[in-house]
């Protein structure tokens, strides 16, 4: 498998012209990684973007999610074959099982084992999870391995820091990827993220990224705005003292922006 790149363009409520704007400019900017899903509803916008750019298949990395009407026997790799179909591609490079299946209705060694072997047809490069709590994640490892398990993506932010699902995440060697890395914005309004962005000359997205960076976890913001998408892609070279990392630790408070009614019991 490729390494998933540091940094990923997301898609989530992106529709449209909006979704193949964002999509073509990030590609322009320099993106390599693009994160979309199957409830997003722009699988065919994201490919058509792709298809546009003329930037060469083996450059991208292209990550979906299989989505939790999708977990049932045969449906996971049916369903990839419908999104590949929209995307046009012959294979994504990353696939995530988007949500455990609500109330645990169907075991994830039923779904995650037919996702490996959606891996093994060649349909997609790497597989992986998302929103998996740790109980969730030891089923995961029973079932098809650790070295199976590309990541975990889950919301991570400096006001959701995910603490102890990071802790077994580290000790597993399983690698994060932080979504919502800026909690839909809310960072952006922190007085500490502000003061330490305006100390280095930097934004405080660029300050909320580098935060995520520099733990190691992949990040994937979105923005429908060029001079967004560039200055979050510019993120990567922005280093943060241990002091500003130990400023934006202490702004933890469990504020988790994405909790739907199906979502597990979080850790
Ligand atoms: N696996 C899951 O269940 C799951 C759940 C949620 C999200 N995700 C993924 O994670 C991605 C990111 O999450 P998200 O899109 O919800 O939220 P986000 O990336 O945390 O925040 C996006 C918001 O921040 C603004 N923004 C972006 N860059 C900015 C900058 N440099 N300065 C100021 N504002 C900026 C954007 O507005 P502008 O458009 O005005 O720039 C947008 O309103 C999603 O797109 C999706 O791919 C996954």
């Amino acid at each position: 498998m490729q390494q998933i790149p540091a940094i990923g363009l997301g898609t989530f409520r992106l529709k449209g012209q909006a979704v193949i704007d964002s999509v073509r400019t990030g590609l322009e900017l320099g993106y390599r990684h693009i994160d979309t899903a199957q409830i997003y509803g722009n699988e065919a916008e994201v490919g058509q973007a792709i298809a546009a750019s003329g930037v060469a298949r083996d450059e991208l990395f292209v990550t979906t999610k299989i989505w939790t009407e999708n977990l049932g026997a045969g449906r996971v790799i049916a369903s990839l074959q419908e999104s590949l179909q929209r995307l046009g591609l012959e294979q994504v490079d990353l696939c995530l099982i988007h949500w455990p299946s609500p109330n645990d209705a169907i075991p994830v060694a039923q779904y995650l084992g037919e996702l490996l072997e959606a891996r093994r047809q060649g349909l997609t490069a790497a597989i992986g999870v998302s929103n998996f709590t740790i109980a969730h994640l030891r089923e995961a490892i029973a079932a098809v391995g650790r070295e199976a398990i590309a990541t975990n993506q889950v919301e991570i932010h400096p006001l959701l820091q995910n603490r102890k699902l990071v802790a077994f995440a580290r000790e597993q060697g399983l690698h994060v990827t932080a979504y919502m890395p800026l909690a839909y914005g809310k960072v952006l309004a922190e007085p500490v993220i502000q003061r330490i962005a305006a100390n280095h000359g930097a934004s405080p997205a660029q300050v909320a990224l580098a935060w995520s960076l520099q733990q190691g976890y992949a990040v994937i913001p979105s923005s429908t705005k060029r001079e967004n998408l560039a200055a979050n892609l510019a993120a990567a070279e922005l280093r943060l003292s241990e002091q500003d990392m130990a400023a934006i630790a202490a702004l933890e408070r469990g504020e988790r922006v994405a909790n739907p009614d199906f979502a597990p019991a979080w850790d």
